[in-house]
């Protein structure tokens, strides 16, 4: 194995589908995927790739400082792609501290145990932190989008989290040369993501007649990147992005919340032969979300233009897509509404 990658985060939605691009495309890497299995965490996602000869899952909190050192040590690690986070907005207004306990300490232990094992020895070496466009704030509806020097304005719990490891990410670079790269992406969607999230949770409801909640009027806008599209923008800024520079990435992809579930719900009927406009009647306007940021739209052209990265896939296709997925693998949501999803580890992994 020429090169040992440490991707943390790897059983969750983005994470499941680097660590696959990973080991499939790089079969002289090692790809260590460090999960803690939190109640995102599904080894479900990667049954595929699972006896890789060049994979390799450990079980394991990015918050314990010595678990995280002895991981280094006995791993050699070259490069570490991190994920890692407690990632839903909803959840961190409901249990904010569980967000900094994760996404601040448990980065800046990683970012430690980094700097201690390559100390000395930082050349070839690479931590690469995948952040969100969260952090930027809010966007009115002026055209304007968020490029990589605007102004960080968090609102809530979650950006606020992310946002504050994004600045240790660089203090670890400034202070001790870590040789770090950011990424900061706008929402994903496709296969494997868990359904607290608008769009499983919508098809997920359409699929069995439950009202679609949808916060305040529905007028707030998401830029909608193909998780795919976001695993393989990860593979070129990890191999070919400059040290202590940061990359936004976005589908340059703006909807409505609204005009989105409405488009959902179009599909939905074709794919379950339903007349046109069944599905709509379950759209249910609900109180709004707190501190809810009206629009994010995410400027990626320089990514685009130093790195020749472009999305691939039209969103109408994509969408389509991931209903088709979710359909034809009811399997993998009803696991999760019923908790089975969680005893993978225990099938896979635990008597080995
Ligand atoms: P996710 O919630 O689906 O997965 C997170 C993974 O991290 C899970 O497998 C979970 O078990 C693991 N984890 C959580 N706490 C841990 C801990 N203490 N130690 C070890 N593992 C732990 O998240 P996602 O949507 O795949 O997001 C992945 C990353 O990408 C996050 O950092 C998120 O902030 C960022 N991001 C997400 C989006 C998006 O649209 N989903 C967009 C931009 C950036
Ligand atoms: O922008 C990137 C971020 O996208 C990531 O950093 C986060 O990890 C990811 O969860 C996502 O955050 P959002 O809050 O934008 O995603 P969510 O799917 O929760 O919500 C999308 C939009 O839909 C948002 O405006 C809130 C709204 N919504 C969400 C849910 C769950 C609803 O109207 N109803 C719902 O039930």
């Amino acid at each position: 194995m020429r090169k040992t990658i440490l991707i943390t985060g790897g059983a969750g939605f983005i994470g499941s589908h680097v660590v696959r691009l990973f080991v499939n495309k790089y079969p002289d890497y090692l790809i260590v995927n460090l999960d803690a299995l939190t109640y995102a965490g599904n080894l479900g996602n990667l049954i595929d790739i699972a006896d890789a000869p060049n994979y390799t899952f450990v079980k394991g909190d990015i918050t314990d400082e010595r678990f995280t050192a002895d991981l280094f040590r006995s791993f050699s690690i070259d490069g570490v792609i991190h994920l890692a986070a407690e990632s839903h907005v909803d959840r961190s207004i409901s249990d904010p501290l569980a967000f900094i306990r994760t996404n601040v300490f448990g980065t800046a232990n990683l970012l430690n145990a980094a700097k201690e094992a390559w100390k000395g020895d930082m050349a070839e070496k690479r931590f690469y932190h995948i952040s969100t466009d969260e952090v930027y704030g809010a966007l009115a509806f002026d055209g304007t989008f968020f490029t990589e020097n605007r102004k960080y304005d968090p609102h809530s719990p979650y950006s606020a989290s992310k946002a504050s490891s994004d600045h240790f990410v660089r203090a670890y670079h400034d202070t001790f040369g870590l040789p770090v790269v950011i990424s900061n992406c706008s929402n994903n969607y496709g296969a494997n993501q868990f359904p607290e999230k608008l769009i499983p949770l919508a098809i997920h409801n359409i699929k069995n007649n439950i009202s679609i909640p949808i916060y305040g009027k529905g007028e707030n806008v998401r830029d909608w990147l193909w998780v795919n599209d976001h695993a393989r923008a990860i593979d070129v800024i990890f191999h070919s992005g400059n040290n202590g520079e940061t990359y936004n990435i976005g589908g340059n992809n703006e909807w409505t919340n609204i005009d989105l579930i409405r488009a959902l719900c179009r599909i939905m009927d074709k794919k379950l032969s339903r007349e046109i406009g069944t599905s709509a009647q379950l759209i249910t306007f609900v109180k709004d979300r707190a501190g809810h940021d009206l629009r994010y739209a995410i400027d990626s052209s320089k990514l685009q233009r130093e790195l020749g990265w472009e999305p691939s896939l039209q969103f109408e296709e994509g969408l389509e897509k991931t209903v088709d997925w979710y359909l034809d693998n009811q399997n993998w949501l009803e696991n999760i509404i019923n908790g089975d999803y969680q005893k993978y580890y225990e099938k896979q992994y635990k008597e080995r």
